[in-house]
C-alpha cells in the first residue's frame, strides 16, 4: 500500500532537528541537481495524497478520507446568475475583468466586515471597536491567508503552538517554514488554556519564549476532530497569549481559523476569539468562502490585528497582487443579494444530515464495540474515532489494509497530529470526513469499516 512517490509523513516528516538534505557531488557524472532552496528542501508532500492515489486506483471504495465538500451542496444555480449579471454590464464586467488590489476591493472589504459584525451579533458579541474594514485582506482561500500570516511572523527556528491533533495542511506548511511546532492537547472543550498555560512556562524556563510567535487554533467543529473550542476559554485562551506576550518581548499572534464557523448546525456558535481582542492587538480572524460556499472560488479573509494588515498585503501583493477580482465580485453580489446566506443555510443542512447519519451508522456498527469512542459535532464535517491502543489505524498497517480490501477509505489518525519534537502520536486513532459520499455511502463505509476492525480485534480471552 506504502506508495514511494507520497511518502507517509511518519517516517518522511523533518523536524527543526533534523538538517535538510543538501545536494551531494559524487565523482560519477551524472545530471545536475536543481539548487533548491531550503524551503522546498524542507517541504514535503502532504499525506493525504497517498490516500487520494488509492481513491482513485481502486474501483468501488468508499471514501470517508477527502476532506472535499459535499457535491450536490455546491452554489450551481447561483453562480452562473451572479457571474451573467456581472459580465452582461459593461461597466461591471470591467471592473471585474481588471486587476484588482491586492486586498481585495474595498465594497467587497467593507461587506466581509459587516458580515463579521453579524456573525458576532448573532453570538452575542460585537468586533473590537478600534476594527474596520481596512484590518481585512481577502486571500486566495483561507490557505493561502495562514501561508502568508506565518511568511510574515515565522522565521526559522520560531516557535509556533498548535493543538494536539491539527489542521495537517498548516502544520506540514509550518514545517516547510522550518518552524519549531509545540502542541496542547485538546478535550472535548478544545484547547485548555491552563494547558497552554503551562506549555508557555516550560519554554520561558528554558528561555525560548522570545521566539514563540504564534498560537494556531481552529475553533469550530475542528478539523480533524470537530471539536469546537468553548465560549468560556475564549477569552481565557486569549488572557493567556496577552501574558505571556509581555514576557517575550513582543506581540503572539493567535490565529484563530474559523474555517467551519459557518457550518455550525443549530445556528449556536460561540463568540469569535477576535471578539475579546477588545484593542485589536493579537488575534488574526481567518474565514473562508470554501466550506459554506464554494472552494472553486479560492476566497478566504482574514480580519487581522494592528500592523498586520500591511505586512501581509506587502508578502501578499509580492506572490500575485491580488487574488481573482472577478471571484470577488461574484461573491460580493452573492453577499448583498442575500444569495450566500440562503446558499449557507442550505449547505449547513446538508452537512447536518450527513454527521446525523454517520453518528447513527457509528452507533449501529460499533456501539457495542469494546474502546471505540468517536467525537459528535454540532457542525463541520469531521468525526474523530478512537479504536484500542492495540489497533493501529497507521497506513500499510493491518486495519488500513483490510479496510482499503473491504472497500473504505480514511485519514490514518497520526497524519494529523504535528510534528512536535517533545512527543510520539498516537497511533489508534481515525478521521472520517463526511464531504463527498452520500448518506448511503457513510452507512454502507461505516459497516465496511466495522467489518475491518472486528478482524483485526484479537479474540477476547
Ligand atoms: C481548518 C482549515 N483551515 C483552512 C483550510 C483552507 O481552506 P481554503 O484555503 O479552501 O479556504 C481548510 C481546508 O480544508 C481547513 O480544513
Amino acid at each position: 500500500m506504502h506508495d514511494p512517490k507520497h511518502p507517509n509523513p511518519e517516517t518522511h516528516a523533518m523536524t527543526r532537528t533534523q538538517t535538510p538534505p543538501t545536494p551531494t557531488t559524487t565523482d560519477s557524472p551524472g545530471p545536475l541537481p536543481l539548487g533548491l532552496s531550503r524551503a522546498a528542501r524542507f517541504a514535503h508532500d502532504q499525506p493525504i495524497s497517498g490516500l487520494i492515489h488509492i481513491a482513485f486506483n481502486t474501483p468501488g471504495i468508499i471514501s470517508l478520507a477527502a476532506g472535499l465538500v459535499d457535491y450536490d451542496s455546491l452554489p450551481l444555480d447561483e453562480v452562473g446568475p451572479l457571474t451573467q449579471a456581472i459580465l452582461g454590464s459593461n461597466d461591471a464586467a470591467r471592473a471585474a475583468l481588471q486587476y484588482g488590489t491586492t486586498e481585495g476591493f474595498d465594497a467587497f472589504r467593507e461587506t466581509l466586515f459587516t458580515h463579521l459584525q453579524q456573525l458576532e451579533a448573532q453570538a452575542g458579541g460585537t468586533l473590537p471597536d478600534t476594527c474596520s474594514a481596512k484590518d481585512i485582506v481577502v486571500t486566495t482561500g483561507s490557505q493561502q491567508l495562514l501561508h502568508t500570516l506565518t511568511e510574515v511572523l515565522v522565521d526559522e527556528g520560531d516557535i509556533v503552538i498548535v493543538g494536539w491533533p491539527s489542521y495537517f495542511v498548516y502544520t506540514s506548511a509550518l514545517t516547510s517554514f522550518g518552524a519549531t511546532v509545540r502542541s496542547v492537547d485538546l478535550d472535548d472543550d478544545g484547547m485548555d488554556p491552563a494547558k497552554l498555560e503551562r506549555l508557555l512556562e516550560g519554554i520561558e524556563a528554558v528561555g525560548q519564549l522570545h521566539k514563540v510567535k504564534a498560537v494556531y487554533v481552529v475553533d469550530y467543529h475542528q478539523n480533524p476532530t470537530g471539536i469546537t473550542l468553548s465560549a468560556e476559554r475564549r477569552p481565557r485562551l486569549l488572557d493567556v497569549v496577552r501574558r505571556f506576550s509581555e514576557q517575550a518581548g513582543h506581540r503572539i499572534v493567535l490565529i484563530e481559523d474559523a474555517a467551519y464557523r459557518e457550518l455550525t448546525f443549530d445556528g449556536n456558535a460561540p463568540r469569535s476569539i477576535k471578539s475579546y481582542d477588545t484593542d485589536s492587538r493579537h488575534v488574526a480572524l481567518c474565514q473562508t468562502f470554501s466550506k459554506p460556499f464554494a472552494p472553486g472560488l479560492k476566497t478566504g479573509y482574514g480580519l487581522l490585528p494592528e500592523g498586520l494588515t500591511a505586512p501581509v498585503a506587502v508578502s501578499k501583493g509580492g506572490r500575485d497582487f491580488g487574488s481573482s477580482n472577478l471571484c470577488h465580485h461574484v461573491l460580493h453580489r452573492a453577499m448583498v443579494s442575500g444569495v450566500f446566506e440562503k446558499h449557507a443555510e442550505g449547505v449547513r443542512a446538508a452537512y447536518a444530515k450527513k454527521l446525523a447519519a454517520t453518528h447513527a451508522a457509528l452507533e449501529e456498527h460499533l456501539g457495542d464495540t469494546p474502546g471505540v469512542t468517536w467525537s459528535r459535532a454540532n457542525g463541520g464535517m469531521y468525526v474523530w474515532l478512537t479504536l484500542p491502543e492495540s489497533i493501529d489505524t497507521s497506513m500499510g498497517g493491518a486495519l488500513f489494509n483490510r479496510a482499503v480490501e473491504e472497500g473504505m477509505l480514511y485519514v490514518p489518525g497520526v497524519f494529523c497530529y504535528p510534528t512536535d519534537p517533545t512527543r510520539t502520536p498516537p497511533t489508534n486513532t481515525i478521521r472520517l470526513a463526511v464531504g463527498v459520499p452520500t448518506v448511503e455511502q457513510i452507512h454502507e463505509g461505516i459497516a465496511r469499516l466495522a467489518r475491518a476492525i472486528a478482524a483485526v480485534t484479537p479474540p477476547l480471552g
